[in-house]
């Protein structure tokens, strides 16, 4: 596990943007695994400026996303879809059909969820996979429980994540309470993976992940671990109880 330490917030999305955009020049043809949360919009900010300043192509990329709130559909304003339709997807030149959100309002779940892994292998599998990282050491929506999905799966969020997301929605009672969501299998099988994490309330996740190599089911982030090729690139702040 490598890790890289940025000043702050905007250097911490600079790298990581770097990062992908070295992928997408490599290959073209990129399968990248995206996540949305407050983490990555700068990430995504920055490749918006590189399609329009430097011709970053995006015209042959293809994208899988990591998770959907059940019960959204794509137009709904919380909805993972139009988060990145809205941040990333409207704004570069990626054709819409390459890009691939959950869908919230499957009537059928449970083969929704084995489809997804399916068609992801189909496409040749995830290049390279940006995840973020909750304060409770979860990534998607993988909750720290006893036991983890492998596949992906109709996860339920915890009291904390609801809490941490609250901040999106009007109510909290908005906030839905099940998820379809990437299991750490199907993370795990991404042939890279950059992990980004910034802000305090971040610290406490980041120092568990980097103060062992020990797997735990109580810290979903620590089966990256398990993966050869992973990239942490935190800011100063998340990075500040490891000094
Ligand atoms: P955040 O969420 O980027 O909004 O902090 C990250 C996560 O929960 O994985």
């Amino acid at each position: 596990m490598k890790v890289l330490v940025e000043k702050n917030y905007d250097e911490m999305s600079k790298k990581a943007s770097e990062f992908i955009a070295k992928e997408v020049k490599n290959n073209p043809n990129t399968i990248l695994g995206l996540a949305t949360g407050s983490t990555p919009i700068g990430t995504y900010k920055e490749l918006i400026r590189m399609h329009k300043e430097e011709n970053l192509d995006f015209s042959n990329i293809k994208t899988f996303n990591l998770d959907e709130y059940v019960g959204l559909d794509g137009n709904h304003p919380n909805s993972y879809r139009y988060f990145m339709d809205e941040e990333l997807f409207n704004h570069i030149n990626i054709k819409k059909e390459n890009t691939n959100v959950p869908d919230g309002k499957t009537e059928d779940l449970l083969g929704f969820c084995k489809d997804y892994d399916n068609r992801i292998n189909e496409a040749g599998g995830v290049d390279l996979q940006i995840l973020g990282i909750g304060s409770n050491g979860h990534i998607a929506f993988n909750e720290p429980a006893e036991e983890l999905p492998s596949n992906t799966s109709i996860a339920k969020l915890t009291e904390e994540t609801i809490n941490a997301n609250a901040r999106f929605f009007d109510s909290i009672d908005e906030v839905p309470k099940v998820a379809i969501s990437m299991g750490i299998g199907s993370i795990l099988k991404a042939k890279k993976i950059i992990l980004l994490a910034n802000g305090k309330g971040k610290a406490e996740a980041i120092k568990k992940l980097l103060s062992s190599d020990k797997v735990s089911t109580r810290l979903p982030a620590s089966f990256l671990h398990l993966h050869p090729d992973v990239t942490i690139i935190v800011d100063e702040d998340a990075y500040s109880l490891m000094k």
